[in-house]
């Protein structure tokens, strides 16, 4: 069994001589949060894999964020350490025929979809948005009326943030890590830290957006910490988020209290990668992201339609 600074040294040389990059999300395990060459929220993600020319592209994530990098570089080699329960549950919540059912319904609005969706149903919509942007990409549309999926949730964060009427498609869309918080955890965790500034990530109900110091994706609320003079925050949203805003405060000399809102709020598809199997993905090129030309073409407009929205 090789020990952890063989993998890691491996890991790296394999990097050179395949000129490979490692992107890995914010919830990432935190051995990979030290070893990945970036470390983002979703938008970030989509804007780096956009510009980076390397080669390879090893993503660690879950399959919604390896396939937007491969719609964005249909000519690299996007490979996923682990595929196996690597897939996204709210992202598979958008199917063709549900849009189709609300597309005859209402043939006159656009289709925002979050980029927590399959390529496929990327291919179908008019814009992408992430929860970095969502507000600002229904904003920019030229309609009264928006169709805005899978998330009910962040439906409801752009609802606050819009005159236009959004319809969230499907009821009930959602992501279960981010639905198990309840305004009892709150009360319950403010009780013990009552000065303590609480960051809410838009895919939480409406109950704990409402009741939010700041509402923000998880480089959003990363960036908060960060510039904020306070010592104490809640932080509502995934837990590996925690090791993530750790791992940015150690670079900086800083210290601060981060206290989960619930310690089992944890993204069980977030967490199947490991240091032996990105070890073993650049060794042997696996598993490779492979899609559809037709979908990738498809599915490429309405994600750079996003990215090009300026301010
Ligand atoms: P962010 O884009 O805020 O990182 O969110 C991605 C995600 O899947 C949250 O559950
Ligand atoms: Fe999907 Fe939720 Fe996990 Fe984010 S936290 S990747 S939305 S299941």
């Amino acid at each position: 069994m090789k020990d952890k600074e063989e993998i890691i040294k491996n890991i790296n040389k394999l990097k050179e001589e395949k000129n490979a990059i490692i992107l890995a999300h914010n919830y990432q395990p935190k051995d990979i949060q030290k070893i990945a060459d970036f470390l983002g929220d979703s938008l970030e993600l989509c804007i780096k894999a956009k510009e980076t020319d390397a080669d390879i592209i090893v993503f660690c994530g879950v399959d919604f964020m390896a396939e937007t990098a491969k719609i964005l570089n249909p000519d690299k080699k996007v490979l996923m350490p682990e595929i196996e329960g690597t897939q996204c549950p709210m992202a598979h919540q958008l199917p063709p025929d549900i849009i189709k059912e609300y597309r005859e319904k209402y043939p006159d609005a656009p289709l925002v979809v979050y980029v927590n969706t399959t390529a496929e149903t990327k291919a179908l919509a008019d814009i992408t948005c992430t929860s970095a942007n969502a507000d600002k990409v229904v904003n920019s549309l030229d309609a009264e009326t928006v169709l805005f999926g899978p998330d009910n949730n962040l439906a409801y964060y752009v609802q606050k943030r819009t005159d236009k009427k959004i319809i969230p498609i499907p009821i009930g869309g959602g992501c279960y890590v981010h639905k198990k918080f309840t305004l009892e955890d709150l009360k319950r965790v403010k009780e013990k830290y009552p000065n303590a500034i609480v960051l809410i990530h838009p895919e939480c109900n409406p109950e704990l957006q409402d009741n939010a110091d700041y509402i923000a994706s998880t480089s959003g609320m990363l960036r908060i910490i960060i510039n904020s003079n306070e010592k104490e925050f809640i932080i509502g949203t995934e837990v590996g988020m925690i090791d993530r805003i750790e791992l940015e405060l150690e670079k900086i000399g800083e210290k601060k209290v981060l206290i989960p809102l619930r310690e089992d709020a944890i993204c069980n598809e977030m967490k199947k990668i490991t240091l032996q199997k990105i070890e073993k993905s650049l060794l042997e090129e696996i598993y490779e992201i492979k899609l559809d030309k037709d979908i990738i073409k498809r599915a490429k407009v309405a994600i750079e339609r996003m990215l090009n929205i300026k301010g």
